[in-house]
């Protein structure tokens, strides 16, 4: 397994974490915890009108996913029934704002890649790689991906056009492992139509933002702090700027999704796991404007 971090202290504890990743799994297995259930997961759709949207890109629809952790709370049986959630909502596209895996990679390639390849957007399913990705060794990730039919969106850009007009999705690679080249994404960009940037980390909105160029990012990483308290909220807060739904900063739309898995601790308390699917509104829209899902802060639940 290749790592990233090669000091001794970063391999002992990246070591530690997946023989617990491991015995968790067993453990999860073992009673009987590792089945789809679809009440488990929060599908939140919302219509988002877009500043110089062509008509022909009115409706739409991009559904959203992160953080899949695959081999820890994210097993295989899950991984089908989120795709299966995901595709009943007929998207246009897929994106996806990275941690496909968490501290194993081996013993999971084949359930992920198979698990995604079966994912049925209209047009593309784009993504890029998370912190964690990195850690286990991007090359390899970014295979097992590949086999996924992702297109690799990591300081790159992919248009879609409808009817000759554009929309063109961009990504950087990890912001906090400094991966991230917004120049080269900048320089890539044509000069017309609206752009949507995927980004791990949220925080680096007010980069994005102060571009000017990009209408919305979608980020994933902090999975909503996996405890939002009433009345305080998630605790990640105190950590980062942009932890869990949407934001304007500047002129663009912030939005962290609360991803789908969970890292070293499998509990989530009131933050459950999220599919977001975006309709996106040209001026004077068919579509009314929606924003819908389980309501936050509301009964708590513990997965
Ligand atoms: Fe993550």
């Amino acid at each position: 397994m290749t790592v990233y971090d090669t000091s001794l202290s970063g391999q002992v504890s990246l070591r530690l974490l997946r023989k617990l990743q491991l015995a968790s799994s067993k453990a999860q297995e073992r009673l009987g915890r590792n089945v789809f259930r679809p009440e488990d997961f929060d599908v939140v759709r919302i219509s988002l009108p877009i500043s110089g949207l062509d008509p022909s890109f009115d409706g739409y629809r991009i559904a959203h996913i992160s953080d899949i952790h695959m081999g820890q709370w994210v097993t295989a049986e899950r991984l089908n029934g989120i795709v299966d959630l995901v595709n009943r909502e007929k998207p246009d596209l897929v994106a996806f704002t990275g941690d496909s895996v968490s501290y194993e990679v081996d013993e999971i390639a084949e359930d992920l890649s198979r698990g995604l390849a079966r994912l049925r957007p209209k047009d593309a399913f784009v993504g890029v790689l998370g912190n964690h990705d990195h850690w286990m060794g991007a090359r390899k990730v970014r295979e097992i991906l590949g086999q996924g039919k992702i297109t690799d969106l990591n300081n790159a850009v992919h248009t879609i056009y409808r009817q000759g007009e554009m929309l063109h999705l961009a990504g950087v690679d990890d912001v906090m492992l400094k991966k991230d080249r917004l120049e080269r994404v900048l320089h890539e960009l044509p000069a017309s139509g609206p752009a949507i940037m995927l980004a791990h980390e949220p925080d680096f909105a007010d980069v994005s933002a102060s571009s000017g160029r990009f209408c919305l990012q979608l980020s994933g990483h902090s999975h909503g702090g996996q405890i939002a308290l009433p009345g305080i909220g998630t605790p990640v807060r105190l950590f980062m700027k942009y932890p869990m739904g949407m934001y304007r900063v500047k002129d663009m739309i912030q939005y962290t999704n609360r991803g789908l898995g969970t890292n070293e601790f499998w509990l989530r308390i009131n933050c459950p796991p999220e599919i977001t699917v975006f309709t996106l509104q040209a001026e004077d829209s068919k579509f009314p404007r929606k924003v819908a899902g389980k309501p936050f802060l509301s009964i708590p639940k513990i997965l």
